[in-house]
Order: structure tokens, then sequence, then C-alpha cells
């Protein structure tokens, strides 16, 4: 079982008991596991007496392990009787199958919301610092890196935390400080549970593609109608000679193209 990731506890049951002679015991049993479909799962019963703990069931063992004298004869005396044994196979197959199954269907995993944008504009001089953010996801657990032309780095990235929103849902910050040289592909890398497969996001440096798109569109607009005004005008005079066409600067303002 991977410690890396943190156990999703879920608390099937809890006894307690007490006698006049306020001796205290109780019982805990867990079913551990960290991924969705459940092969991790460990099925955990434990004993206290006085709250130190007696004896223990350990699915990975799958076998009672007493801690003191008395309670590992008694351990010994479980672990051989069949019955015993079945019922805590049972509960183990419960554990791995049916929990995980509660688990998924009760907490669904909510698909983050990615962006990716700049905080300085970056010149060859000052390093710029690109920022992917992912927003309202469910669980906490995430993975956000930076590739350079498809190969991750490390160098020059720091993260927040996975931060509650206070509604069971998290947010991240991921920063890239980056110089940027021509040709370079900067890509954000989302890895999460919603994700059937981790998602890609490129870098768009300088202008946007779509605006460009729109900048062709308006020109191409607004040459048709300075021919269509230069054929009237020309049709007009019947004299087809002298009229200046505008140049292309009065149609490409910024040098977008
Ligand atoms: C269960 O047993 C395994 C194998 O000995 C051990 O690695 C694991 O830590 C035990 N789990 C607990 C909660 O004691
Ligand atoms: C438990 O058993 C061991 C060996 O059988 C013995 O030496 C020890 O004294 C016992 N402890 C108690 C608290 O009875």
């Amino acid at each position: 079982m991977s410690h890396a990731h943190t156990f999703f506890t879920l608390f099937l049951l809890f006894l307690a008991f007490s006698t006049t002679r306020a001796l205290y015991g109780h019982a805990v049993v867990r079913c551990l596991f960290s991924s969705h479909d459940g092969h991790d799962a460990v099925y955990l019963e434990q004993y206290y007496f006085n709250k130190l703990l007696m004896g223990q069931y350990n699915s990975t063992l799958g076998k009672m392990v007493g801690y003191t004298n008395s309670t590992k004869k008694i351990a010994d005396g479980l672990n051989r009787n069949e019955q015993f044994m079945d019922l805590q196979t049972w509960k183990t197959k419960r554990c791995k199958r049916e929990v995980p199954l509660v688990y998924s269907g009760l907490l669904n995993p909510v698909e983050p919301y990615i962006r990716l944008r700049s905080e300085k504009a970056a010149s060859s001089k000052h390093p710029g610092m690109l920022i992917c953010s992912a927003y309202d996801f469910y669980p906490k657990q995430i993975r956000v890196t930076w590739l350079r032309d498809g190969k991750e780095t490390t160098s020059d990235v720091t993260s927040t935390d996975e931060l509650p929103n206070g509604n069971w849902l998290y947010q991240i910050h991921s920063y890239l400080e980056y110089t940027p040289t021509s040709g370079e592909k900067i890509t954000c890398m989302v890895e999460h549970a919603s994700f059937q497969k981790p998602m890609l996001y490129d870098w768009e440096p300088v202008s946007n593609p779509g605006m460009n798109k729109i900048a062709v569109g308006s020109a191409g607009l607004l040459l048709g109608l300075v021919f269509l005004v230069v054929a009237v005008i020309n049709y007009k005079k019947k004299s087809p000679a002298r009229m200046s066409v505008p140049t292309t600067e009065v149609l490409y303002p910024e040098h977008t193209l």
C-alpha cells in the first residue's frame, strides 16, 4: 500500500462499553484504502482495553495478533477457528470490493477548471512568470507539472498547497519562472482523479490565435469595402485612372499579422 497517498479512512463501526469498575474497552474497525478500485484496501480490527491495544486483525497478515499473554492465547484460538477466519475473509472482501464503490459513489471526483496565464510581461532580460491554476476540484490529490518542449521541468517551479475552498473543493496554483526562448513550447500538465488521462494546456505566447482570426476577418471585410467604394467612385467619375488605393498599413495598424 502506498503511504504517499493520504488514506481515506472509513469508520465502519465504533463500539464502546464500560463496566461498573470503570474498565473501558473498545474496538475499532477500519477499511483503509487510497485507490478507487480498492485493490490496496486493508481491513483492520483493533481491540483496546483501557486504551491499550490488546490485539488486532490485519488483513495483510491474514491473522489475529495478540499483544499480551492472555490475548496471545485468544488470538491463537481464533486463528485456528475456521468460522472466525471465514468471517474475517468475508469482511476483508467487503472492504476491498464494496467500500471503495460506496466511496466513489458518494464522493464523485469533481473536474478542475484550469487557467493558464502570465503575471509579468516576459522580456529578454527579465524572467516572466507563468501561473497554472486549478480551481474547484475534488478530491484534494492533484498533480500540476510543467513541460518544456514535452519534458518535465522542476527547476524554477513553485506551488501553493492544495487550498481548501471550504466547500469540499480545492484550488492550487503552480508558478513557473521562465525566460522565453523562441519556439519553445511550454505546457502545464494536470493529473487528477476526474481525468481519464493527464490533461495538457499549452501556453500561447504573445497574442492568441483567436484574436488573429478576428483581425484577418476584419481586414478582409475592410479591404472589400475599400474596393467597393473605389469601384463606385470610379464608376461615377467614369474615369478608371487615378484613385489611390489605401496602403495595407491602414488595414494592419498593430502589425498583428
Ligand atoms: C498491517 O500489516 C502490514 C504488514 O505487516 C503492515 O505493513 C501494515 O502497517 C499493517 N497496518 C496497520 C494499520 O497496522
Ligand atoms: C508472559 O509469558 C512469558 C512466557 O510464557 C512469561 O515469562 C511472562 O512472565 C508472562 N507475563 C505475564 C505478565 O504474565
